[in-house]
């Protein structure tokens, strides 16, 4: 018997209100919006306001997403949230969401693949779809990455932002068919990209805190070669695995990190610029938020037609890499 298709039947994204731009910036450490523009692409990113966590702007996106999915909070089976910056260790941030939304059945829990935490969820929301015991998930990422970054740190603070994106999966539904997915990882590039403090191996004390240990640290040089190779092959092998080629896709959406990375995986793929969907300059890098952000804007905007193939691609601290297509 044929499987019953998973589609997105909705979207959602919530960005905060506050706007940092590349001259903001330049008051805060020795950087220049030419830098930061040239060497990224990102002209503004939004941080979040006293208040505002994972779960809060999480909700936005979800009550977005659920509305335009028809799907009733608690019709939700499934709360699956991608986020490296939980509201609490203690308890999941999908937990978090999940009582906000004032559903009291839903499984939930976080994953952690840092940038890739959308598709690892994708992944993971249409295995368990498949499964036969669920109907509806509710696939999230969210970060506040400006609450992990050192804000006197040249090197990293230019570069992420705020944000979180929700897809509601639903069986039985053909649009936004999910064809399929590829998630892996290299855990042995994991110190290039890390945060050392706050968990088994250094919890947090005054002399860490001193030591600014409590926020991300990246060899951005490094990052940037396996982002490229990782997320070409990573492509290559989801559409090898649904016997289609990069001719057949109508929209590349790869992780916002880096406007030359997104064009570097775009012609080793042989996919135009044209057809890169692009938010970067306006949102800088938002980890896992930023391929289902870019996902509800394509969808809501209307760039999505029917019968069109989103290839989503992503890599991330880990490091993990991840590959999605979709039939729209
Ligand atoms: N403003 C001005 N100068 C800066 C700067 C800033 N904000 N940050 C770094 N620099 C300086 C460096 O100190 C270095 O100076 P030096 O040559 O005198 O030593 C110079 O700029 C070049 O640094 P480099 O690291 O070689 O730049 P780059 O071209 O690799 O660009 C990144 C830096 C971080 C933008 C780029 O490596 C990158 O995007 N990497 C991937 C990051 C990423 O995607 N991370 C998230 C994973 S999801």
């Amino acid at each position: 018997m044929a499987q019953e298709k998973i589609g997105i039947s909705g979207t959602g994204f919530y960005v905060p209100e506050k706007v940092l731009t590349n001259a903001d910036l330049e008051k805060m450490v020795d950087t220049s919006d030419e830098w930061i523009l040239s060497r990224t692409g990102i002209k503004e990113r939004r941080i979040i306001a006293p208040g505002e966590t994972v779960s809060s702007m999480a909700e936005t996106a979800a009550r977005q997403a659920l509305d335009r999915a028809g799907v009733a909070p608690e019709d939700l089976d499934l709360i699956i949230m991608g986020t490296i910056t939980p509201d609490e260790l203690l308890p999941s941030a999908a937990c978090l969401l999940q009582a906000r939304l004032g559903n009291t059945t839903a499984a939930c829990f976080d994953i952690s693949a840092a940038c890739c935490g959308f598709i690892y969820a994708l992944e993971i929301g249409q295995k368990l779809l498949q499964g036969g015991r669920y109907r509806n998930a509710l696939v999230v990422a969210a970060e506040t990455l400006s609450t992990i970054t050192d804000w006197e740190d040249r090197d990293t603070c230019v570069l992420f932002g705020d944000g979180a994106g929700v897809a509601v999966l639903s069986k039985g539904t053909d649009r936004g068919e999910i064809i399929d997915c590829y998630i892996g990882a290299d855990g042995s590039h994991s110190s290039l990209l890390e945060i050392e403090a706050g968990g088994s191996l250094c919890p947090i004390t005054h002399e860490v805190l001193d030591q600014r240990k409590q926020y991300v640290r990246m060899e951005g040089n490094k990052v940037f070669k396996l982002a490229v190779a990782s997320m070409v092959s990573s492509a290559k092998r989801v559409l090898k695995q649904a016997g289609l080629t990069s001719q057949d896709v109508t929209w590349l959406l790869p992780h916002q990190a880096n406007l030359r990375i997104m064009k570097a995986v775009a012609k080793r793929l042989h996919i135009p610029v044209e057809q890169v969907y692009i938010n970067v300059d306006r949102y800088g890098n938002m980890s896992g938020a930023t391929v289902p952000i870019g996902l509800a804007e394509m969808d809501q905007n209307g760039l999505l037609k029917k019968g069109d193939l989103l290839l989503m691609v992503s890599f991330g601290g880990g490091l993990t890499w991840a590959a999605s297509l979709v039939r729209w």
